[in-house]
């Protein structure tokens, strides 16, 4: 299974703070926001990871987290030249992925929650049709919106509605089949001239092969796009790291409890590094490998 992080926008809502520097690598409390989402993929069990970034920022993705061999993984990169969309991930991954099956997770999404590397593995369990995850939110306007059936299943898809039909809002996190890059070359542009990840869950719900994942308390999701929701995505994670005495998304550590590296690769590794960051590191894998 393939891993796809879209991290190509301008982030211009973020101006003057993600001019000089893609949003995505800005500071979401103790590291930069790329950590979270690809620690979801690493959580899901995921080593190949393509990371599709604008012209401009490719190189500071690269000086931030070079080929992935630090964390047990393969990580490649692509340029989106133009924002098609969300949707146009998989025309510019379509190679990478091979006709293989896929995760796709945008760049400003962070999820946390105990159950998270069960819920991630059982989805990546389904050989056929997609999974969408759903988060409960008041304010369901601002994303795509679904509808779900007494059987779990999606029975409705909207992006932005001004009138949503639930609270359920489609988080940027996204299972596909070995399908998903011939639908993608099926779809129009939107009136906005995108190739809306809406539509491409559509056609998995038209063909009644869309499955729903709810995230129901224990688990939060964050999209990081808007000042505000910065501004809450990195109090909210100092508050856990805090609470629960453990980092979300250190990929270090990640890497070790999915046995990607060793105690021993791992510590050779930052035997020179000095921040509090990597101080948890060291009494990790002490802790680890007791
Ligand atoms: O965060 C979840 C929401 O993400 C979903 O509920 C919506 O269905 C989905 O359309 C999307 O809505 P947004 O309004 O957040 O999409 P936005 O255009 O802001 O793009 C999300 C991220 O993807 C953002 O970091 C920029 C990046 N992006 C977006 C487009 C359209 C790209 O890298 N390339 C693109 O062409």
């Amino acid at each position: 299974m393939k891993g796809i992080i879209l991290a190509a926008g301008n982030g211009t809502r973020l101006y003057p703070v993600s001019h000089p520097i893609s949003k995505i690598l800005l500071p979401v409390y103790d590291k930069p926001m790329i950590y979270y989402p690809l620690s979801t993929l690493m959580l899901a069990g995921i080593r190949d990871i393509m990371i599709i970034t604008n012209e401009k920022d490719q190189e500071n993705f690269i000086r931030t987290l070079g080929d992935g061999s630090r964390f047990g993984i393969r990580i490649s990169y692509a340029i989106q030249h133009v924002q098609r969309g969300i949707a146009d991930a998989f025309i510019i991954a379509e190679d990478f992925i091979a006709g293989d099956r896929s995760v796709l997770i945008l760049g400003d999404n962070i999820f946390h929650g105990e159950g998270m590397k069960t819920l991630l593995e059982s989805a990546a369990k389904n050989e056929s049709g997609a999974t969408v995850f759903l988060y409960e939110v008041h304010d369901p306007e601002r994303f795509g919106v679904a509808e779900v059936g007494s059987n779990g299943n999606v029975i409705s898809l909207e992006e932005k509605p001004k009138e949503p039909r639930s609270n359920y809002a489609v988080t940027g996190l996204y299972f596909y089949d070995g399908s998903v890059c011939g639908f993608v070359k099926d779809l129009e542009p939107s009136d906005r001239g995108e190739l809306e990840i809406t539509d491409l869950n559509k056609t998995y719900l038209a063909e009644g092969s869309l499955k729903a994942c709810v995230m129901g308390k224990g688990y939060k999701w964050m999209d990081a796009g808007t000042f505000d929701s910065l501004n809450n995505a990195q109090n909210t994670i100092r508050d856990i790291q805090n609470e629960e005495d453990k980092k979300v998304a250190c990929l270090e550590e990640t890497a070790l409890e999915q046995g990607f590296i060793s105690p021993s690769e791992l510590k050779k590794q930052i035997k020179k590094e000095k921040s509090e960051y990597y101080e948890y590191i060291r009494k990790r894998v002490n802790e680890l490998s007791r």
